[in-house]
């Protein structure tokens, strides 16, 4: 077991920061350690901005979402006045998790002894507290979370020192402004319990080497090719022939998104945010996959899909949507079940790091980000 110290020794990511085709991936203790872990907690998923969900999710005042970043509780909700907001989801009380799942309320109520805060946070029951000593409910309001939003897309910041989270996206949002994401509508949330580490699932998902073999059978190649980065992403352009949201059968697609350039016509946008969100716009639709770590060798996988509202007024979308949900059940299943199998290999005490094909700068990218925030004064 290596200290802190040892783990941030930069001799151990020399290779990493190469070029990527001098590079290799990280060290394979990377994805296995503990300590690894924490420190990934403390100095990644603590220190930046992390997707939490869409704002679609909670149309109306109460609206809530209980979810977690790497395992640290918290409650998305819409309040009184139409604002989302994120509050630690722990009860100023002893701590008890306040909400689970989603749903919709008027206060948010503990179930161990009933306090109830309101959904600006307020604590404004506390029944039995009468005779506790200078006992203020002013001074237990739940703790607030800096949330900000980009397009619907919900971020949360642990940091109070973190710069804004449109400076934290760079240049991301102009390259999918014409996808028009405030007018598409979450319609469905899978979610997958995947045993591997979130970088292994992050690197599948920013590499196109394993298309051509992982699925074979159910996309067939894509040709990616690199977008200019400025921000904590990376991402592609691959053909629109090639990437269809539905696979290859009788049904007619969707008519395009009307608000479309010949740009995004021609081609999808795959674009991984450090360090949780891989979102992937396409004509007719968009799809994410939000990574929860659960552990370094376990995640929690939401994969969310949304289409434009007029999209799902026709009276034909139930069914055709069927099979874009059947295209991401087979390649997520797919892409699932090699990073499971990845984490049993980097597992054993024989696994060494390895290097990479022209087709993997984008593993590079993730890769050399991450020793970034740990290395980083
Ligand atoms: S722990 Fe929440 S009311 Fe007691
Ligand atoms: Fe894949």
């Amino acid at each position: 077991m290596l200290s802190i110290d040892q783990l941030r020794d930069p001799k151990h990511y020399a290779n990493v920061l190469k070029p990527p085709l001098e590079a290799e991936n990280l060290p394979p203790w990377c994805y296995t350690d503990d300590g690894f872990y924490r420190l990934e907690i403390e100095r990644v998923f603590m220190k930046v901005w992390n997707f939490v969900g869409r704002a679609d999710l909670m149309a109306n005042p109460g609206d809530y979402l209980a979810t977690d970043v790497a395992g640290i509780p918290i409650i998305i909700i819409r309040d009184r006045e139409g604002a989302v907001r994120a509050f630690a989801n722990s009860c100023r009380h002893r701590g008890t998790q306040l909400l689970t799942g989603e749903g919709n309320c008027r206060a948010i109520v503990c179930p161990y002894h009933n306090w109830a805060f309101d959904l600006d946070g307020a604590l404004v029951s506390a029944a039995g507290m009468e005779e506790t000593v200078g006992f203020d409910k002013k001074d237990h309001a739940l703790v607030p979370l800096r949330l900000e939003s980009w397009a619907g897309f919900l971020f949360v910041n642990f940091d109070a020192d973190a710069g804004s989270l449109l400076d934290y996206l760079g240049d991301l949002p102009d390259h999918v402004v014409a996808y028009d994401f405030p007018n598409l509508v979450t319609t469905r949330r899978k979610v997958w319990d995947v045993a591997c580490n979130w970088k292994i699932y992050l690197e599948n998902q920013r590499e196109s080497y394993h298309i051509p073999t992982v699925h074979r059978e159910s996309l067939g190649d894509q040709i990616a090719t690199p977008l200019d980065v400025n921000g904590a992403w990376s991402g592609s352009l691959i053909g629109v022939e090639q990437t269809a949201a539905i696979l290859k059968d009788d049904t007619t697609p969707f008519p395009p998104i009307a608000s479309l350039t010949e740009t995004e016509r021609e081609a999808s946008h795959f674009l991984g945010l450090y360090p949780n969100i891989y979102l992937v716009a396409t004509t007719d639709c968009f799809w994410w996959m939000e990574i929860k770590p659960r552990g370094p060798a376990r995640i929690e996988l939401v994969v969310g899909s949304g289409f434009p509202k007029e999209t799902i007024a026709r009276d034909d979308f139930d069914d055709v949507v069927q099979r874009y949900y059947k295209r991401w059940d087979t390649s997520h299943d797919e892409d699932n079940r090699i990073c499971e199998q990845q984490q049993i290999g980097v597992n054993s005490p024989l696994a060494l790091p390895g290097r990479l094909a022209r087709r993997e700068r984008g593993v590079n990218a993730v890769d050399r980000w991450i020793v970034e925030q740990i290395l980083a004064d």
